[in-house]
């Protein structure tokens, strides 16, 4: 007999609280498949359009190492976008969907994108504290209960690592060098440490998702929880570069063993995820004309694909008729 709805979603919830691993073929409630769709593709929107603000300083990078490590640090970032829109794909959206509303500005990424990165400091201020937001967002999601998922980010963390000790060793260089590099360094905090905490979204009482998405082990932290996290972590590595964040009431709590810090101002995050932040419209710009311009590959590879088809299927009627 057929079993109802409500006694699927019940065997479903029952999988996940046993902590099996949901795989693209299993039976999952349209509200399952729905949220993943949307948190993964956004997810791997963010890796793409994250390129953008560390490619700005590949061509000014000021050593040759330097411009490798971004380099390096930049292509990795492509290819968590590729893992994680082929993991979105499994759920029945297509790449080109997931482009589309991507490119047409109705789907989100990370607000943390849309802030300009002035000095080379940015570099060591990106990939010190985006990227280490970024590892505390992402470890929990190894553990997450979609397969797919879970799978693409235990190597999205390996190298989100490589990419976090970069960005910290080129703020450790300049906060070691002149007074004018140490300059450079404090004012890339003062800029990039709120927008960092804005990261891992609203706070939980706010947040639309997060109490269902614990319900179903897609989140295994909150997001409060994660940025509490990020502060405690942090602000010690800040206190080893000689650096001061940028919040008066950051200050540790003998009782709860954690750092309290100061208000953020949600009214700049939420300005930012509905499009009005310094770069928002620049960021669009850039991966509207990318596409644009590799429109041309696309062609060529689809062309070269479709030939190699034909040669296949004529091959296979040659030895058909003997
Ligand atoms: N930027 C933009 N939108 C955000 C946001 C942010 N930082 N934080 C939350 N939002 C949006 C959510 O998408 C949601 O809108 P939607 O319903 O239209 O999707 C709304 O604000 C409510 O927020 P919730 O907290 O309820 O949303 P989530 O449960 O999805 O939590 C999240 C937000 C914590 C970012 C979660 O989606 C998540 O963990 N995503 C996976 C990790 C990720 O995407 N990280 C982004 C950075 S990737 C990166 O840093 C790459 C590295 O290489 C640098």
């Amino acid at each position: 007999m057929e079993k109802s709805i409500a006694e699927l979603e019940a065997q479903f919830q029952a999988r996940i609280d046993r902590g099996e691993s949901i795989e693209p073929k299993d039976w999952m409630p349209e509200k399952y498949r729905k949220t993943h769709i949307r948190q993964i593709s956004q997810h791997a929107n963010s890796e793409i359009v994250g390129m953008l603000p560390e490619a700005n300083w590949i061509t000014r990078a000021p050593t040759l190492r330097r411009k490798t490590a971004l380099l390096a640090k930049v292509q990795d970032e492509a290819g968590h976008g590729l893992y994680l829109y082929s993991a979105t794909e499994t759920l029945g959206i297509s790449r080109d969907e997931m482009y589309e509303k991507l490119h047409s500005g109705k789907a989100k990424y990370s607000s943390i994108f849309n802030y300009p990165t002035l000095t080379w400091a940015d570099m060591g201020a990106v990939g010190w504290l985006v990227d280490g937001a970024a590892i505390i967002n992402q470890v929990p999601l190894t553990r997450t209960s979609f397969g797919p998922y879970a799978r693409a980010m235990v190597r999205v963390c390996k190298e989100e690592s490589f990419h976090q000790r970069q960005g910290y060793e080129i703020m450790l260089t300049l906060c070691k060098g002149t007074e004018v590099q140490k300059a450079m360094a404090q004012d890339a905090l003062n800029r990039w440490w709120w927008p960092s905490l804005m990261m891992f979204g609203p706070p939980d009482a706010e947040s639309t998702h997060t109490a269902q998405s614990m319900i179903w082990k897609l989140k295994r932290k909150t997001n409060d929880e994660l940025r509490q996290l990020f502060v405690d972590i942090t602000k010690p590595q800040a206190d080893i570069l000689g650096l001061t964040i940028p919040d008066p009431d950051l200050k540790w709590n003998e009782e709860t063993g954690h750092y309290d810090f100061g208000e953020i101002d949600w009214s700049e995050f939420w300005q930012v995820v509905k499009g009005h932040g310094p770069m928002n419209k620049q960021r669009l710009a850039a991966r509207n004309k990318a596409w644009d311009d590799g429109e041309w590959v696309r062609d060529a590879a689809l062309a070269y694909a479709d030939k190699q088809e034909a040669m296949k299927e004529e091959k296979q009627e040659l030895k058909k008729v003997g």
